[in-house]
């Protein structure tokens, strides 16, 4: 069967019989009853796009700015950790298909090459490198200064993950990775392998419960690259991070993965994007599956969103070449979806361009 959709690569991802017990659980789940996870979903049904016609189309450009760099898709590869459960080569496959679709790849602090790594294996990619304000903030700093040595463009600071969160999956499966899934990243940064083989276990020694403005006001200073919070679900902690130094915003809630119950992203993001100036970097990520629903993100004032799961869809179906057919499929139903509407450019879609759905179902 042709895989036309990300929900024919999650479907394909899910059917793989090579994953180790638990691991396509720890993908796919999110926190308690993972009634965010399916919210952050549901949000996008509910708006229609709104098309105009007459409009010519013949030229339709998807590509965009976001802090000063300019990207193929408003889309790019959200952080997530050890690539190496998907596919052999790991964030190394990951970087190039994100340099064939000319989008950003965010290198989570948890993956398993080192950041000099993938910068080595895909010079041309363009790389954030995401952290968290760890209990020792020393490790914080390395990964910065490593990320900043290596090329990196941006710092993502993750700021929702106080403690591990309940996971009901991982914890009935009693996940334990194979012991061959290092977080080679972060053991560069700390001198040591770090034991992830629970992550749960994991996140609760090495995540600081105490971190605070403050703190995020010390990441902004620490090196000249602009630093993106991620985890906003708030506007006046939009405002917040803006005061704190930062060059933008994430309105994420983790994929789901922390609070259960937390509203979806999508419903969150207008709050946040008046509660910065015009022109303030917001991005989203949550639930983006298709080129219609990047569409509706960007009209509700999201510069540009972040894919993550399927992003692990397609590496684990085909590595790096199912990576960049899960961008690609988001690539032709984006620019389909704008010449349907009249959109050529993404400068076009704003709030007119979409309207409530009565009923989702229809
Ligand atoms: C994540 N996410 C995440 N976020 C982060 O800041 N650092 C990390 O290491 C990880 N790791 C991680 C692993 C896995 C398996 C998943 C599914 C997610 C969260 C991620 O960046 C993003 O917020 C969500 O995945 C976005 O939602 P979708 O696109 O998966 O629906």
């Amino acid at each position: 069967m042709a895989l036309l959709t990300l929900a024919d690569y999650e479907s394909t991802a899910g059917s793989l019989a090579a994953w180790p017990p638990g691991v396509w659980d720890f993908l796919t789940g999110g926190a308690g009853t993972e009634s965010t996870v399916t919210a952050n979903r549901e949000a996008f049904a509910r708006w229609r796009l709104m098309p105009r016609v007459c409009v010519d189309v013949s030229v339709v450009e998807t590509s965009t700015t976001v802090l000063g760099s300019d990207w193929d898709l408003p889309v790019a590869f959200a952080p997530t950790a050890l690539h190496e459960v998907c596919t052999r080569d790991a964030e190394a496959a990951t970087a190039s298909a994100a340099t064939a679709l000319g989008v950003p790849m965010v290198v989570s602090a948890l993956s398993s090459r080192t950041i000099e790594d993938i910068a080595d294996a895909a010079p041309e990619a363009t790389l954030w490198q995401q952290v968290y304000l760890f209990r020792d903030r020393k490790v914080t700093a390395s990964l910065v200064q490593r990320a900043s040595a290596a090329g990196a463009q941006a710092i993502v600071v993750t700021v929702d993950v106080p403690r591990p969160a309940r996971r009901l999956r991982d914890i009935r499966n009693e996940l334990r990775f194979p012991p061959h899934v290092q977080a080679r990243n972060l053991a560069a940064s700390t001198g040591r392998a770090p034991d992830v083989s629970s992550p749960s276990a994991h996140t609760a020694e090495a995540m600081d419960p105490s971190v605070t403005w403050e703190d995020v006001q010390w990441l902004t200073e620490l090196s000249a690259l602009p630093v993106l919070v991620k985890g906003i679900q708030v506007g006046q902690d939009a405002e917040h991070a803006r005061r704190a130094g930062a060059a933008g915003v994430i309105v994420s809630n983790h994929g789901g993965r922390q609070l259960d119950r937390a509203r979806p992203t999508l419903d969150a993001l207008p709050e946040i994007r008046t509660a910065v100036p015009s022109g303030y970097p917001v991005l989203l990520d949550g639930g983006v599956r298709t080129g219609a629903e990047v569409m509706i993100a960007l009209a509700l004032g999201a510069d540009a969103v972040l894919v993550g799961r399927p992003v692990l869809h397609g590496l684990a179906v085909a590595g790096k070449h199912g990576a960049a057919m899960v961008l690609g499929i988001l690539r032709a139903e984006l620019t389909d979806a704008m010449a349907q509407s009249g959109h050529p450019t993404l400068d076009s879609v704003d709030r007119s361009a979409i309207h409530p759905a009565p009923d989702p179902a229809l």
